[in-house]
């Protein structure tokens, strides 16, 4: 198998005061091409601060993060931006759609960020707003929506600039239990579909849809 995120000894700490607080000890984690995976801990773990780091929107103090067998650590912050915007899918759990934007120019966003026009753009992302049910509502501002649809408007967001994962904060965290357990079913079918997934949750229930679980604790990764 192909691996897309290798993670070893990554060290994070934060300047608390005085203190410096050890928020992720000695980290590994290899993530596979077509995996679904659920990083699970309480509140406090270290969990927004690894997704950070897959991210890319945070550095490590110590430690090697190969994505896509390119070394992160190493990139100057242009070439981030471009990584976050091709390699990485992001959902949140506030959908963190913009509110000004119509549904399609919010779907059509990481695809504009490339310098596709419009146009193109719109026709690119066609697929996936059919394959979400959202085709009924693209010319619909996101308040106009439910919490359900915002979410799947985010997916599709995420999804258009085809990235090698699916990196999703608490997915389901803003949303009533039915909703949220119909995004779940949703993230199992783009699994299917070949799309690489990493969950974060501090909901076993939740982290149940994935097929691997790694917990954290105190900052510390371990098998589920
Ligand atoms: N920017 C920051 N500055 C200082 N401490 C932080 C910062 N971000 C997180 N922390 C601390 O690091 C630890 C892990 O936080 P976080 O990654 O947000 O955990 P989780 O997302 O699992 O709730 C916590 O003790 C938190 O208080
Ligand atoms: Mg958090």
């Amino acid at each position: 198998m192909e691996s897309i995120i290798q993670m070893t000894g990554i060290n994070k700490y934060y300047q608390v005061g005085e203190e410096k607080l050890h928020a992720l000890r000695d980290v590994a984690l290899t993530v596979e091409r077509g995996e679904f995976l659920a990083i699970l801990g309480p509140s406090g773990s270290g969990k927004s601060t690894l997704m950070n780091i897959i991210g890319c929107m945070d550095s490590t103090d110590t430690g090697s993060y190969l994505l896509d067998g390119a070394e992160i650590n190493k990139m100057k912050d242009d070439q981030l931006t471009r990584v976050r915007n091709e390699k990485i899918g992001f959902i949140f759990q506030k959908y963190q759609l913009i509110p000004k934007y119509s549904v399609m120019q919010n779907i059509c966003m990481p695809l504009l960020i490339r310098g596709r026009s419009q146009r193109e753009a719109e026709e690119l992302c066609a697929e996936t707003i059919r394959l979400l049910g959202l085709g009924e509502r693209v010319r619909h501002k996101p308040s106009e929506l439910s919490g359900g649809q915002q979410q799947r408007v985010a997916i599709a967001r995420a999804l258009v600039g085809e990235p090698s994962i699916l990196l999703a904060d608490e997915p389901t965290g803003a949303l009533d239990s039915n909703t949220g357990r119909e995004v779940l079913e949703l993230f199992v079918k783009l699994n299917e579909l070949g799309n690489t997934i990493v969950m974060i949750t501090h909901d076993e229930k939740v982290a149940r849809y994935a097929h691997r679980v790694v917990r954290i604790v105190d900052g510390e990764l371990m098998a589920g």
